[in-house]
């Protein structure tokens, strides 16, 4: 089984890693995990040039090992801190590369453009109240993942974190939501 993790924050010693490193105790052993720090891959952004309503794949090369390791995942971990209600800006570059599985669906008329079925969680962080954040993302992310077999399960979401330590009880959420799957 295989793991994916796209890991939103610019920093390593992090609020974000964190809420990861909760989840990941929590996680079975069987599962092989591979992370992908999206501010060191920092995807070229799609510029609809329209490379994927014709063809298979992206007119960009950059992210064609992300997207390898994306097709064979079971199990996909989008951990972001919050930035203005949404993503930092390499992870929504990353998610608007999905765009080529959009296309692929709906102008290419392919049945399922991503053949493995694979579970998702969101583990978030935010400075304030993350509350609004959270819907924001979750529809962002389900929007996405609908044409990419991929069924979005649950949100652990840490806020606050301007003012406090990181919740004990996310922490828990975290752990415990990984011992669930
Ligand atoms: C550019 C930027 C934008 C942010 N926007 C928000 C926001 O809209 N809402 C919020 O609650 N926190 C916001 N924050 C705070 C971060 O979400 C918060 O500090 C988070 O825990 C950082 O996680 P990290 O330590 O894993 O990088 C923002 C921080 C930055 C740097």
């Amino acid at each position: 089984m295989k793991a994916l993790i796209f890991y939103g924050s610019p920093k390593r010693n992090s609020h974000t890693a964190q809420l990861c490193s909760a989840f990941l105790k929590g996680l079975s052993k069987s599962y092989e995990v591979e992370i992908v720090r999206l501010f060191e891959v920092m995807p070229t952004p799609c510029n609809d040039c329209g490379y994927c309503k014709a063809a298979d794949g992206c007119s960009k090369k950059d992210l064609e090992k992300v997207m390898k390791s994306f097709l064979e995942a079971d199990l996909v971990i989008v951990a972001s801190p919050v930035y203005l209600l949404s993503y930092p800006a390499p992870l929504k570059a990353l998610f608007d590369r999905f765009q080529r599985f959009y296309s692929a669906r709906f102008r290419r008329g392919i049945e399922k453009p991503v053949a493995k079925p694979k579970k998702s969680v969101l583990l978030l962080t935010a400075g304030s109240d993350g509350a609004e954040a959270k819907e924001i993302i979750e529809a962002q992310t389900k929007r996405a993942f609908s044409v990419m077999n991929t069924t979005v399960i649950a949100t652990v979401l840490a806020d606050n974190t301007d003012t406090k330590p990181l919740s004990q009880a996310a922490l828990q959420q975290a752990f415990l939501l990984a011992k669930s799957l």
